[in-house]
């Protein structure tokens, strides 16, 4: 991810929570949550973004390495879709992702956005394609 360009330090990642967890929502209007496991093991990392233009928001997400593949993320993804499509002022969610990132296209997919377009964007990561999908769930298409 071009986010992780900058060496990922054990400091950086207190401020980052240590950020979070004082402003809510932070600066940016992000609302960022963890997920954890009943005995609170760290198993990934959801955010509800405010970037995305007007009656919209953005879902962006990470998978601890060795939680992928139990659709930890496709849950929360999904909780967070419909949490976000039943607030004030919300038409429609998006999720956007590197057409490369084949395991991130898939969780969308699977709880049935619709591919709304693929623009060229500049490569900010070595295995990026250099073209971003983004996805959208409209309120309306929300129970599919
Ligand atoms: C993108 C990313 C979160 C995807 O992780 P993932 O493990 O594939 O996603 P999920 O947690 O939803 O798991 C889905 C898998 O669990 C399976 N699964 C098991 N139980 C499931 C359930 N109850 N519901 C849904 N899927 C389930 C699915 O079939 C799927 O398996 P498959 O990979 O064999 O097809 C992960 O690769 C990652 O963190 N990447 C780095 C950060 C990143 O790219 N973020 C996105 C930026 S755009």
């Amino acid at each position: 991810m071009d986010w992780l360009a900058e060496p990922m330090t054990l400091e950086r990642q207190r401020d980052f929570g240590k950020a979070v967890a004082t402003s809510w929502p932070s600066p940016d209007g992000s609302c960022h949550y963890g997920i954890f496991d009943a005995e609170g093991t760290v198993l990934g990392a959801i955010g509800l973004h405010d970037r995305v233009g007007p009656r919209a928001l953005e879902i962006g997400y990470w998978c601890h390495v060795a939680h992928t593949g139990r659709g930890v993320i496709t849950r929360a993804a999904d909780a967070l879709t419909r949490i976000a499509l039943e607030l004030p002022g919300i038409d429609h969610v998006e999720i956007h992702c590197d057409e490369a990132n084949i395991r991130s296209a898939a969780v969308p997919r699977r709880l049935g956005y619709r591919l709304d377009r693929v623009e060229p964007r500049e490569v900010r990561a070595p295995a990026e394609s250099g073209r971003d999908m983004f996805w959208i769930k409209d309120r309306q298409s929300r129970e599919v």
